[in-house]
């Protein structure tokens, strides 16, 4: 008769427990639900992130890198006369020149800044920057010179020229 009564409890117990259950199963749930809604949120955070427009961002990280390593001789608007350009025969060149860009090519001007002036016949007073600026850094400089002189601004095409720093 006892464990007649100890059954009882003990199916009491287990139907207890197993009804509690479902709020907690419930609560996980809805924690679950929410943390795929957090994760849905962060990727679209991420997704907005995501350059705009890879142009403009090229040409703010090409000048950055101009002023820094060019413009002591190019000059702060790419017209050949930096402070440093008063020491070099010939002179470095105006970048804003508009036969020169006529002439040249994205592929030129990349050998030029990768491997120095004497790469493409000219003076190796021009100084090669394959070691210091990564194949990316190299056409953000190119893309940016290029719009200094208000040539039509488009993305520096890649080159198959070397360029000694990997990023
Ligand atoms: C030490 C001075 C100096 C610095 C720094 C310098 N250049 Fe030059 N650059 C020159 C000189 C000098 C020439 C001209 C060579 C000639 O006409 O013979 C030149 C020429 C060029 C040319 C034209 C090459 C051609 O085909 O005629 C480009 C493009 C150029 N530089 C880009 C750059 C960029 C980009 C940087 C910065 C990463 C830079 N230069 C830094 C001195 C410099």
């Amino acid at each position: 008769m006892t464990r007649h009564w100890i059954g009882i409890a003990l199916a009491g117990l287990i139907s207890c427990v197993f009804a509690a259950s479902f709020p907690a199963m419930a609560w996980i749930r809805a924690q679950q639900g929410h943390s795929k809604q957090y994760t849905s949120e962060i990727q679209s955070l991420a997704v907005r992130r995501e350059p705009a427009d890879p142009l403009a961002d090229a040409l703010a990280r090409g000048g950055k890198i101009y002023r820094h390593y060019c413009r002591i001789c190019h000059g702060e608007e790419g017209k050949g006369d930096g402070f440093n350009s008063y020491n070099i025969e010939p002179p470095p060149r105006n970048l804003t020149d508009d036969d020169f860009w006529q002439q040249t090519t994205d592929e030129r001007a990349y050998y030029a800044v990768s491997q120095g002036g004497g790469s493409v016949g000219k003076s190796v007073m021009m100084p090669a920057w394959g070691h210091t600026l990564t194949d990316r850094q190299i056409r953000d400089v190119i893309t940016f010179v290029r719009a200094l002189a208000g040539q039509p601004t488009a993305l520096a095409a890649p080159s198959s020229a070397p360029h000694g720093k990997t990023p």
